[in-house]
């Protein structure tokens, strides 16, 4: 009597699970690198393995590196595709008002002098209130500064 209802319910949890395992992709933020993500990173393992972590674009750049050395394949061009994804939407928030600049070097990969810079300027003229009040920093690579946009709390 209890299989009668039991079973179908286990058989719909378990189906269930199984679709929203197959549309996980879908979850993922859209980005330039998507495409190129999916396709390298899914083949030996679950998606999730890799957007559970939180890294920096260096520790991506290494992680990434590694993967390619246990077979995971793509051009240079997708390669880094795949490691600015990641850094951009995988990354570790650093905040521009209160790291120092060796936390804001290693955490966002800007240059030791870049993130000098960053460090000076908010001594100079105050705590960074937007996005653009960071790209009037002399010396900002602004491309990198896009790619890190989500990682950058004030
Ligand atoms: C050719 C197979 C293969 C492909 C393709 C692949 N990986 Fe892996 N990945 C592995 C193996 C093997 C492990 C180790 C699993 C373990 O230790 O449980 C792993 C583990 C990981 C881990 C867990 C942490 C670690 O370093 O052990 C991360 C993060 C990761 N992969 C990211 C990626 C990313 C990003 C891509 C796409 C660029 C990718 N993987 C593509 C084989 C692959």
């Amino acid at each position: 009597m209890l299989m009668r209802w039991f079973l179908p319910l286990i058989f719909t949890l378990v189906l269930t699970s199984v679709i929203s395992s197959a549309t996980g992709s879908d979850d993922l933020p859209e980005g330039k690198g998507k495409d190129v993500f999916l396709k390298m990173c899914s083949n030996c393992h679950g998606l999730e393995q890799v957007t559970s972590v939180k890294n920096s674009k260096m520790q991506w750049t290494y992680v990434v590196d590694d993967m390619v050395s246990r077979g995971a394949e793509g051009t240079d061009e997708e390669v880094n595709a795949v490691i600015g994804y990641l850094a951009q939407n995988f990354g570790k928030p650093v905040n521009v008002n209160t790291a120092t600049a060796k936390e804001i070097e290693a955490g966002l990969s800007f240059t030791a002098a870049q993130s000098e810079s960053i460090v000076q300027y908010r001594t100079d003229k105050g705590a960074f209130k937007t996005y653009e009040d960071l790209l009037k920093v002399p010396g900002l690579d602004a491309g990198l500064v896009e790619e890190q946009k989500k990682n950058i709390l004030f």
